[in-house]
């Protein structure tokens, strides 16, 4: 007997009465576009035309056409980015209230299809599709994917390629971590140093998780804003936010190496070549950083449309902010109690930079402060678990990303597949309504090509994406597993160098061993960084 479909992640219901309708080469196939539909019907013609010599016109008249697509936005039909999907003897109808909701149809519609339709030419004899009724909603708004850029450069294909997975899974938010101490990749017209010179290192770490040895040569890469006004567009096709991350105060190494003014000592700094978290952080005593912060923030709204920014916040040292006159000036002036104050006083004045522009704040946990916006979200990572609770029961937006679960970049001994798919993002006992979502990140220190990155990243964000989107009582591990293995054919056919089955789940002792070898290395390093 074939398996039931599975489609990823798991639809809020679905049936699958048995029986299939065929389609072969020699019918016409054509796509209905309802009003405000024709852009999805145009995606989905592009998908089917995978047989050679097809094409799949939009046609005005529902009757005979294998595709519909129709929007329905009466009271209660669908939620925001739900959908229902029916696969019958007449073809497939797909119906929802908002093109997103269309768009996510159409995805499942593909995970319906055989995985050759993901190769050009795939369906020369045709295909067929399972009868099916699909009823489905996401249960957060938020559903994402964030990829470290300064640590390894990966480039615009990769990033395409990677908006193409996250539309597949119906991932809706692309965290795009531009800037740290190991490099600036983003053009500035108004501060071209940044790229000029914060976008290189003098070398560059290879090896495994925890090497220490030098490649000899340097390193650089950084997007145009052209490039990234591209990235924008391509993920907006497919109904996917770009939201960019500007770290602040700390993480600034590569910055301070082009406008050393804008450290607390006045540097030389140097973008860093290895991974660490480092003393040297923008000076919030100095006007030129207040004045820096407004104009990156300006160029990054002119080029990113999201409601939100992410302003970093994460692993700031405050050793040079307690020895520095401009800051202890600011902090007496302000009348702040102090340097974590003062960082809050920082973030705040970022964000209502900001909402000047109609956008609101996003910072790591560690930028949870009493006097933060409360407009400001959070984005939760590890540490600081009762603040955290304090400031979601108040009422503050998070998105959750705990580091042993959601975190993509460390090795499958650490953070297994079954553990991934087991987070519950929302805090027992606390309002489900305050968490907007998920977030998988990838960290790439120790990512430098798109082979480690296939590897890193799936299926562990799959596991991500049924958390973000699939309600609680719908997620099942052993299913998932069973369904991911019948998914698997269709990574192959788009290429993705996922973890073999054999590596998803390391056994226990094996799992036990790796892991102190790997906590050894961890604080090895760290020694290494602090001397
Ligand atoms: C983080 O992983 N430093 C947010
Ligand atoms: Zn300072």
């Amino acid at each position: 007997m074939k398996p039931e479909p599975s489609i990823i992640p798991r639809p809020a219901t679905e049936r699958y009465p048995g029986g299939e309708i065929r389609w072969t080469p020699a019918e016409k196939g054509s796509v209905f576009a309802g009003p405000g539909c024709r852009s999805v019907a145009a995606l989905a013609a592009a998908l089917l035309s995978r047989a050679p010599g097809r094409d799949w016109p939009a046609v005005d008249d529902p009757r005979g056409a294998f595709l519909r697509f129709e929007l329905d936005a009466s009271d209660g039909a669908y939620a925001d980015e739900g959908y229902g999907l029916v696969v019958d003897a007449d073809g497939v109808r797909c119906r929802a209230r908002s093109a997103a909701g269309l768009f996510n149809a159409l995805q499942s519609l593909r995970q319906l299809l055989p995985p050759a339709i993901e190769t050009a030419g795939g369906l020369s004899s045709g295909f067929s599709l399972p009868f099916a009724t699909v009823e489905d909603s996401p249960r957060f708004s938020w559903r994402g994917f964030m990829l470290d850029e300064a640590r390894h450069f990966h480039g615009l294909e990769t990033v395409k390629a990677l908006l193409d997975l996250m539309a597949l899974y119906k991932l809706n938010v692309f965290h795009w971590h531009l800037n740290d101490d190991q490099g600036w990749r983003l053009e500035s017209r108004r501060y071209p140093e940044l790229t000029r010179v914060g976008s290189k290192r003098r070398d560059t770490v290879i090896g495994g998780f925890g090497a220490a040895a030098l490649a000899g040569i340097s390193y650089q890469g950084s997007y145009t804003q052209d490039e990234a006004r591209e990235i924008v567009r391509y993920a907006a096709e497919r109904h996917i936010t770009v939201v960019p991350e500007f770290e602040l105060p700390g993480h600034a190494s590569a910055a301070l190496a082009a406008y050393p003014e804008l450290g607390c000592t006045g540097g030389p700094y140097a973008v860093r070549i290895g991974p660490g978290i480092f003393k040297d952080i923008y000076c919030a005593g100095k006007d030129a950083t207040l004045s820096f912060i407004d104009g990156v923030l300006d160029e990054l709204c002119d080029i990113f449309p999201s409601a939100y920014i992410h302003l970093g916040g994460d692993e700031a040292p405050k050793d040079r902010w307690r020895a520095c006159p401009a800051c202890r000036a600011r902090i007496e002036r302000e009348g702040l109690s102090g340097e974590d104050a003062l960082q809050a006083w920082l973030f705040n004045r970022a964000a209502e930079r900001l909402a000047a522009r109609g956008r609101r704040a996003i910072g790591w946990n560690e930028a949870l402060n009493p006097a933060l916006r409360p407009d400001a979200a959070a984005q939760f990572w590890r540490g600081g678990k009762a603040v955290m609770r304090r400031h979601l029961r108040g009422g503050r937006s998070f998105i959750m990303s705990d580091f042993w679960r959601a975190y993509l970049d460390y090795d499958y001994c650490l953070h297994p597949l079954k553990k991934a798919y087991a987070y519950e993002p929302v805090p027992a006992g606390l309002p489900e309504a305050n968490v907007l979502g998920v977030e998988s990140p990838l960290w790439t220190e120790w990512v430098a090509d798109r082979s480690r990155l296939d590897w890193q990243t799936f299926p562990r964000l799959l596991a991500g994406a049924e958390t973000a989107w699939t309600r609680r009582d719908r997620k099942d591990y052993r299913r998932f597993e069973s369904r991911l293995v019948e998914h698997l054919p269709r990574l192959d056919a788009l290429g993705v160098r996922y973890a073999p089955r054999a590596e998803w789940n390391p056994p226990p002792p094996i799992r036990a061993v790796k892991n102190a070898c790997f906590l050894v290395r961890m604080a090895t390093n760290l020694r290494r960084r602090a001397e």
